[in-house]
């Protein structure tokens, strides 16, 4: 946090949920989560923010294990809400757990906060080993040629009550393009426009080929590829690169203990 007047960080962790709700039934990217996590076993929720998906899924009767992992206090603090899900505060990168989930996920672009290659590689090494022989890592990134970031500006405002009862004004503006790191700003203020709290932000715009090469490097194969929610491939129009990769077998890994 850059400015901070009284805005806390707990404060922003519950504005976060009441900006982006997770709703699998309005929201086909939440749908599309929701399927995956609630057929598979056992789930890490890398980058899990205030823990919304996997407290749904524990609602709606997942019983397996379910960790979300961040590096967020704040938002952890929310995520802690329900005590019947584990929650550990770290990086992918710090991520130590071996071969122990069937599904990872990194949901509501937070794969983009993975901004540097070293950090990239680290993360993606630590989300393999942490699945299962077989087991899936399923994200998304925006497409770059949609140049999301050319619509984080200040004349798209967006007015909102919080919890609280206060009226806030918030908007996104795009400080610089570096190659395909986009950093940004966001602004939470007062009604009169009295600025609260500033957040900055760097995200990666990674494009597909570029993309495939680092999970190829980690380990991974594509099983599954979309450009949008609703299960369509990636086109020149397309503003999302939408993955269900597979952890593959390395050379001189043993394979897969057979269960009986
Ligand atoms: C846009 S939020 C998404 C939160 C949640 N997944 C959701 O769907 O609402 C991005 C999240 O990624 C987390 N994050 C940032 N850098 C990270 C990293 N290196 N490893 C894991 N998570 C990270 C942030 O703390 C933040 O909670």
């Amino acid at each position: 946090m850059d400015d901070a007047v009284a805005f806390l960080d707990a404060d922003a962790a519950a504005l976060y949920d009441l900006v982006n709700p997770w709703d699998p039934a309005r929201w086909p990217g939440d749908g599309f989560y929701d399927e995956l996590v609630m057929a598979a076993g056992s789930v890490l929720d890398v980058g899990c923010g205030t823990g919304a998906m996997l407290h749904l899924a524990r609602e709606h009767g997942h019983s397996g294990r379910l960790l979300g992992l961040d590096p967020d206090r704040a938002a952890l603090g929310r995520a802690r809400r329900r005590a019947d899900i584990e929650w550990v505060e770290g990086t992918a990168a710090s991520a130590r757990w071996d071969a122990v989930f069937d599904l990872a996920t990194m949901t509501s672009h937070a794969f983009q906060c993975l901004v540097t290659d070293a950090e990239l590689r680290a993360s993606l090494a630590a989300v393999r080993a942490a699945l299962r022989g077989g087991g899936r890592f399923a994200f998304e990134t925006r497409h770059p040629q949609a140049r999301a970031w050319e619509h984080w500006n200040p004349s798209h405002v967006f007015d909102i009550v919080d919890a609280t009862g206060r009226n806030l004004r918030l908007w996104h503006e795009t400080e610089s393009v570096v190659g395909d790191v986009v950093t940004f700003t966001g602004t939470t203020a007062a009604a009169d426009g009295t600025v609260l709290r500033t957040d900055r932000t760097s995200l990666r715009f990674l494009d597909e080929a570029t993309l495939d090469g680092f999970l190829a490097e980690a380990g991974f194969t594509i099983e599954a590829r979309y450009g949008a929610w609703d299960g369509g491939p990636v086109t020149a129009a397309s503003r999302e690169i939408i993955t269900i990769a597979r952890r593959r077998r390395l050379g001189g890994e043993r394979p897969p203990r057979r269960r009986t």
